[in-house]
């Protein structure tokens, strides 16, 4: 008999809008404003499913807060995907056989790469007072940040060439601007990195860096005066995606383990690299930030010794056990010297890590405390605020409750950086239930938490927009 698929990774079917769930316990009143997260939703068409999480059909969810109350919604993109989900055509990019890596192998040899897909599932920002739902292809999707009803493509008011795309945009509150990079194929592979005023949908390159492989990375960090790219030896092959037998994107990577990796310090305004140590292989899908600390420059990401987790996030993967299979990733800190192009690594976190974030405040400043999920809990996944300067760690958890992506708000006129709440949903896998967690900041207690009125599939990246 075939594992059951953990909660987690079902689909839901119900969509709610501007529910009131039970509140319990306290949320402070100061707390006003909005978390609004992306992720799969759904997972099935017919009897056909995805093979990657990755894959899952689009669904916002948003937690709005206001004077201690709590209003939930969620709601599917309705993208070209999603009309192809509802006529019973299974579509996608990462992990599964799709219409674009199947029409990529009739078309490139004619008209070049195919229309990637729209199924905008990883992560949200708000580009030029616009709210954009995003993906590592490079479509994206406009949505009402109240009703989250779908509004139509958005597009960039410029000409950069973009194959595959960063679906993280780091969010300097500092200079006022994102800041990502996408992959452009060819003989000489770049990845192009901009920034994005943040009143503006025209993106400004910094620089464009040859790529080795290119690599497949899917975040990066800045300091206030380098962007860091982290270049594991995964490596996207345009060709292996052509090969008949392939699945989809995932196909198209290769782990070359004999191959270093490569840290890209990029400076912000020159566009001048001005480091790039390298050293044995590793993977990384997210950093935590990077900061100058003197003439160093420190980076802390989550490590992982190679690219199994991107396998180990197939659908068939995690089947039965789900996530508890899944290798864990380290918190490390990088201390880069420019001038001799060296690296100094350490751990500050003895357990596993994923998720992490750190306060808008202090992204791309010097931070004190990063916030993440607890990964190597047995049964479930845990909360942990790890304090960089002393490698000390504070965690969270309760048996059979997996902790989503934590987001730290600072409280207004706080003068503590962890002076807040650390808001995260849970899916609560006993009560088939997914909870709004609202916690200290400072002492990682549960003050509040609201219970919503259906399991919520897992779901990858959000951020909170105050009022
Ligand atoms: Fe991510």
């Amino acid at each position: 008999m075939a594992p059951a698929t953990p909660l987690g990774f079902q689909s839901v079917t119900t969509e709610y809008d501007d529910h009131s769930p039970r509140v319990e316990g306290t949320i402070p009143e100061w707390l006003s404003g909005t978390l609004i997260r992306n992720g799969p939703g759904r997972f099935r068409v017919g009897d056909q499913r995805v093979n990657h999480w990755f894959d899952g059909l689009a669904m916002l969810r948003r937690y709005a807060f206001d004077d201690g109350a709590v209003r939930y919604s969620n709601r599917f993109l309705r993208t070209e995907a999603y009309a192809d989900a509802e006529a019973g055509r299974l579509t996608g990019q990462f992990g599964t056989d799709t219409r674009g890596w199947r029409r990529l192998i009739s078309t490139i040899r004619s008209a070049g790469l195919p229309e990637p897909t729209d199924n905008a599932n990883v992560h949200i920002a708000r580009i030029d007072g616009e709210y954009v739902a995003l993906t590592e292809a490079p479509r994206r999707v406009s949505f009402d940040p109240e009703t989250l009803a779908t509004r139509g493509e958005f597009s960039f008011d410029d000409d950069l060439t973009e194959h595959i795309t960063a679906a993280h945009l780091v969010d300097d509150p500092h200079r006022g601007e994102l800041i990502g990079f996408a992959t452009q194929f060819g003989l000489q592979p770049q990845y192009h990195l901009y920034r994005l005023p943040t009143d503006s949908r025209r993106r400004e390159r910094i620089a464009s860096i040859d790529a080795n492989g290119p690599a497949y990375i899917h975040d990066c960090s800045v300091s206030d005066r380098h962007v860091l790219l982290v270049e594991s030896p995964l490596t996207l092959s345009v060709l292996r995606a052509l090969n008949p037998f392939s699945e989809g994107a995932i196909d198209m990577l290769r782990w070359n383990p004999e191959q270093p990796t490569r840290l890209l310090v990029v400076d912000r305004d020159t566009g001048a690299v001005v480091s790039e140590p390298t050293f044995e292989a590793t993977f990384c899908f997210h950093h935590v930030n990077a900061f100058q600390d003197g003439e160093t420059i420190v980076l802390d990401l989550i490590e992982f010794p190679d690219s199994d987790i991107v396998g180990a996030l197939s659908m068939a993967e995690l089947d039965g056990e789900g996530f508890p299979d899944v290798p864990d990733g380290r918190l490390m800190r990088y201390r880069i010297e420019p001038a001799s192009d060296e690296v100094e690594r350490t751990q500050l976190y003895s357990g596993g890590m994923e998720l992490p974030r750190v306060p808008r405040s202090a992204i791309s400043r010097k931070h004190r405390y990063a916030y993440g999920q607890a990964t190597d809990r047995e049964g479930a996944t845990g909360l942990v605020k790890v304090d960089c300067e002393s490698a000390t760690a504070q965690e969270w958890w309760e048996e059979s409750v997996y902790v989503e992506e934590p987001i730290p708000i600072q409280r207004p006129g706080g003068d503590a950086v962890d002076d807040g709440v650390v808001v995260a949903t849970a899916l609560d896998t006993a009560r088939e239930q997914t909870r709004l967690l609202v916690f200290d900041a400072e002492s990682l207690t549960l003050q509040g938490q609201a219970f919503l009125p259906h399991a919520e599939p897992f779901g990858f990246h959000g951020r909170f927009f105050a009022d």
